[in-house]
């Protein structure tokens, strides 16, 4: 086989502990060749260069530094540049993970060159087309031609929607394979104690879906039941930077004392002991649904729906929705309910990107 030259897309926060595992699998494999490409949708020292660091991802081979701006902005600045990218490097494929709008736009690039395209996560489904995530994993699935997925729903959505089966591939999460890579490290983190917190004793809130976030009704409506959480126990709260844009209205909600407790966003390995020792995790966020079903750790997602129903049926997640009275009702029930480890959803297991990097030899061979 002559080297398969793969070129891995990376853009956001939470696709860079999907992409460590599979780069970190493909440079041990001699007949693969790996080029990566960092979007630059997020570019902060806490949201980008961190996770780099800390997931010894290597340093990009270009950044295209798109930045923010709308969606349209955004994927009209990741198509344009990446174009040129991918006619002077020419890659065998071109690999996406996730939801973003950098996984959108760099497969549509790729596919108007006739360069195909793999998707990792693919076929998640919220059924819920005014999440932007949604319109991104439906358009890469339609045009990608190798579709890893890491549960069976994912697997029946892409056969719902007239997908060639043979490019479908259950081989499981890789953003499990990191949380499992990383969890020794992880519980040398010494976040909790920084933070004057006791293990057990604490809840964890993430924030940052524009549905939860852009309107001060909604989200006061969020915030409101968990001011009266963090009467009773502690609830830390990281915070995303476009959510840090949104909280001026509620300051009250978050006084210190007594109140939700906002700080900076945190890197991978101070968050995951976060979570790891919480009595309970709030979150809007995919994958912390995910890693907390491996952690077992109780979890309530402020959302009407989850494109991860695995996390539900076999892991700690409840759907609160998104008003007072359901997150209320939610975070009692849970906390009255049993918690503690289960049995992880087939093929979490850490070996995904092992899985995933095989059937890329085996493709490769095959053309
Ligand atoms: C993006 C993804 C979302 C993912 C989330 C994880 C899309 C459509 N959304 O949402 O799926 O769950 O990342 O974080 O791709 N900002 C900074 N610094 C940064 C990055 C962003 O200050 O490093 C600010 C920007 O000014 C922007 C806001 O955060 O206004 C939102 O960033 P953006 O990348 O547009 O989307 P996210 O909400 O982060």
């Amino acid at each position: 086989m002559k080297g398969l030259h793969i070129l891995h897309v990376a853009g956001a926060r939470p696709n860079f502990m999907k992409i460590a595992p599979i780069l970190a699998r493909c440079a041990a494999r001699p007949g693969l060749r790996s080029t990566l490409v960092h979007t630059g949708q997020h570019y902060d020292e806490a949201m980008s260069e961190l996770f780099f660091e800390q997931l010894r991802i290597p340093r990009p081979d270009v950044n295209l530094e798109v930045g923010s701006g709308s969606h349209a902005q955004q994927t009209a600045a990741v198509l344009q540049r990446f174009e040129p990218i991918l006619l002077e490097r020419r890659p065998d494929l071109v690999l996406v993970v996730g939801d973003v709008n950098s996984t959108l736009a760099c497969s549509l690039a790729a596919v108007k060159l006739d360069i195909p395209v793999a998707h990792v996560e693919a076929g998640l489904r919220s059924f819920d087309r005014t999440m932007p995530e949604e319109i991104n994993r439906i358009v890469t699935d339609a045009i990608a031609e190798l579709l890893f997925v890491t549960e069976a729903s994912g697997v029946e959505n892409l056969r719902r929607e007239g997908i060639d089966p043979a490019r479908i591939h259950l081989v499981g999460n890789v953003m499990i394979d990191t949380l499992l890579a990383h969890r020794d490290a992880a519980a040398r983190s010494d976040a909790v104690e920084r933070l004057g917190l006791l293990a057990g004793g604490y809840a964890v809130l993430t924030l940052h879906r524009p549905a939860n976030v852009d309107a001060p009704a909604t989200l006061r409506a969020i915030l409101t039941p968990l001011a009266e959480l963090a009467l009773t126990m502690p609830v830390v709260f990281p915070v995303h930077p476009r959510t840090r844009a949104a909280l001026g209205p509620h300051a009250a909600l978050l006084a210190s004392g007594h109140g939700i407790r906002p700080i900076d966003p945190l890197g991978y390995l101070d968050f995951v002991r976060l979570m790891s020792d919480a009595r309970l995790v709030l979150t809007d966020s995919g994958g912390i649904q995910e890693e907390t079903t491996i952690l077992g750790v109780a979890c309530v997602t402020i959302r009407e729906n989850t494109e991860r129903p695995i996390t539900v049926t076999h892991g700690t997640n409840r759907l609160a929705g998104t008003t007072s009275a359901g997150i209320r009702r939610t975070i009692e029930a849970i906390l009255a309910a049993e918690t503690g480890a289960r049995p992880a959803p087939p093929l979490w297991d850490g070996d995904a990107a092992a899985r995933i990097v095989a059937t890329l030899e085996a493709w490769g061979s095959s053309r």
